[in-house]
């Protein structure tokens, strides 16, 4: 297959299908058998990188920036955009250009839901978008897609279970959309009544042949997932903050809980968590959050870029 990335920028879950996710895999493979054999390459040797982050972030921002250099590639770390011109009345369009004047790509997280494809018009390099608010979050769908694919090659007569905040959570949307693409048999949604996966989303899974159960309560269904994904109410995309403290510990997965799963679950978080795991379940084999979720963050980082920059 002729590199689909090169020179594009990567800003959508729709970029990751069921033709494009092996030709992924394949090099997220390649990648990690470079670290674990020689720690990096010098592939990139000569480009910048720059990694734009207008919200927090501890880990995509950490995986980006040791991606790019062990690939061979310079930084231009933006963590905290107060430091920059922004706080001077900048628009992001102008920032946008002028880091494109400066580096080779441009991996970019910022606040507004759509801000990050929006902008990308504007900009004279390859755009990644690393969160745009409440939207998408691709990249980490695609870690979390080839995390799952490891585990279970194929999802045929899988049942995915997607557990908290569905409606704000940018991971738990786009993860949605990526899987479909990997023909699960079932999705099960769980989540407080007021925070229901989008319309938007329910639709373009029901384009699938995947049967879908929105419910409220996780212990009814535990038993019939394969992989169960959750992630923390996201408190920062509330308008009424008393809402979020009335449901934000609705969810808890301990190990009383996952004791009626099946042996060959695995559980997934994008993390931050914030209780809604309890640390006791952290020890058990299936908690694949709490290492191999976050080293294929950087392989597939460093695929991406590889991909993006190199044909
Ligand atoms: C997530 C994010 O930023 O959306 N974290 C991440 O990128 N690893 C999850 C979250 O903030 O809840």
């Amino acid at each position: 297959m002729p590199n689909p990335f090169f020179k594009q920028h990567f800003l959508s879950t729709d970029q990751l299908t069921k033709d494009t996710l092996p030709f992924l895999f394949h090099e997220i493979d390649t990648m990690k058998e470079i670290v674990i054999k020689e720690g990096k390459t010098n592939i990139l040797e000569g480009r910048i990188i720059a990694c734009v982050f207008f919200e927090p972030s501890t880990r995509t921002f950490a995986s980006f920036t040791s991606a790019a250099q062990r690939l061979g590639a310079g930084i231009i770390p933006l963590h905290d955009m107060t430091n920059s011109s922004v706080i001077k009345g900048e628009s992001l369009e102008d920032t946008i250009r002028s880091i494109g004047c400066s580096s080779d790509a441009i991996v970019l997280r910022h606040p507004e839901a759509y801000s990050v494809q929006n902008v990308a018009q504007y900009s004279y390099v390859p755009i990644i978008n690393g969160g745009d608010g409440g939207h998408e979050h691709p990249t980490q769908s695609l870690l979390e897609a080839y995390t799952i694919h490891k585990h279970y090659p194929s999802l045929e007569g899988t049942t995915i279970g997607f557990v908290g905040d569905l409606k704000h959570s940018r991971t738990i949307r786009s993860l949605s959309k990526v899987l479909a693409e990997m023909e699960p048999k079932k999705f099960i949604w769980v989540s407080p009544d007021s925070l229901k996966m989008m319309p938007d989303v329910v639709d373009s899974i029901k384009k699938h042949n995947i049967e879908i159960i929105e419910t409220d309560s996780m212990e009814k269904y535990i038993g019939e997932f394969d992989v169960m994904y959750t992630n923390r109410i996201q408190k920062e995309r509330f308008d009424d903050p008393a809402e979020y403290e009335k449901i934000k510990d609705v969810f808890v997965t301990t190990p009383k809980l996952i004791a009626e799963a099946k042996s060959t679950m695995i559980i997934l978080n994008p993390l931050p968590r914030v209780g809604e795991i309890s640390p006791l379940v952290d020890t058990d084999p299936r908690a694949l959050y709490i290492k191999e979720q976050m080293q294929n963050a950087l392989y597939t980082r460093m695929a991406l870029l590889k991909l993006i920059l190199k044909d």
